[in-house]
């Protein structure tokens, strides 16, 4: 008799949404297939035809009807944040990402696929962002940001709502007491460095104080409804403390404009 060896089921931790749900099975990701999957996997293949291998491919479904994926060798950024994942080159390295994972996905036509979520009407637009990169959606090899991974949020949007996002989550953009780690004090400097690493326009520097506040709003949205239906790691992640300091940031990010702006140059 042959005796068959089942690959192991690896859980893969970093996210929220799909908390213990996510394995590495070989080289493959497994996670749970989404109302979005068709367009995302049909966006997954475009980024594959480009030659732009910032991305995982997509695999199908497997026979649980989970999404199935290539896994990315690397280290996606979760918690504890080790210090490499703060470094300015770090930074710079997922500016120059989000910019090159833009320019592979300009030619996709996104029209006639069912999407996620979508931004706000003013940043709706012809290019599929990815609209959460997190620390923990990307992938890092030798301190660089190699690759974007959970495509979930993915839908038509435009380059200032992603790169504000990232650079809210990356710089970050948030009171300096929530910062303690080397990256405090330094927050201007670091949005001026991520927003010239990416080669944002002048035009769109100009909005992006704006679009903080819009992204802001629309990132802890997610989180509140998802809460509020009874996610468990959502609802698990949403108390009173966080809260506090949602609004806190809100409230930075509102009264900061003037110097945001003076730095964003
Ligand atoms: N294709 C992949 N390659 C490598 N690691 C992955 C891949 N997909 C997910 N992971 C790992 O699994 C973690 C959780 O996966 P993710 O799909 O982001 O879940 P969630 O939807 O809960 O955010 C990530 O933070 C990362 O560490
Ligand atoms: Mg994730």
């Amino acid at each position: 008799m042959v005796a068959v060896r089942r690959v192991p089921e690896v859980p893969l931790l970093g996210g929220t949404a799909n908390r213990g749900q996510v394995f590495r099975v070989g080289d493959t990701v497994r996670r749970p297939s989404q109302s979005s999957a068709p367009a995302v996997h049909a966006l997954l293949r475009h980024l594959a035809d480009r030659g732009f291998d910032g991305a995982p491919r997509p695999l199908g479904t497997d026979e649980q009807g989970r999404e199935m994926l290539t896994y990315v060798e690397g280290t996606a950024v979760v918690e504890p944040y080790p210090e490499w994942a703060l470094t300015d080159a770090a930074l710079v390295s997922v500016a120059e990402l989000l910019r090159d994972y833009h320019r592979a996905a300009a030619g996709f036509d996104a029209a006639g696929w069912s999407w996620g979520r979508t931004p706000p009407a003013p940043f709706v637009g012809g290019l599929v962002t990815h609209n959460d990169p997190n620390l923990d959606n990307v992938v890092f090899r030798d301190g660089r940001a190699v690759a974007l991974i959970d495509f979930d949020l993915a839908s038509p949007g435009c380059v200032l709502w992603d790169v504000t996002c990232a650079a809210r989550l990356w710089v970050p953009l948030r009171p300096e007491r929530y910062v303690r780690d080397s990256r405090r004090g330094r927050l201007r400097e670091r949005l001026r460095m991520f927003v010239d690493a990416y080669g944002l326009t002048a035009a769109e520097r100009a909005l992006l104080p704006e679009a903080a506040l819009a992204n802001h709003h629309w990132c802890y949205d997610t989180v509140r409804v998802a809460a509020a239906r009874g996610h468990p790691a959502f609802s698990a992640y949403w108390t009173v403390r966080a809260r506090v300091r949602a609004d806190a940031c809100f409230r930075w990010l509102a009264e900061q404009g003037p110097q945001l702006r003076a730095a964003l140059g």
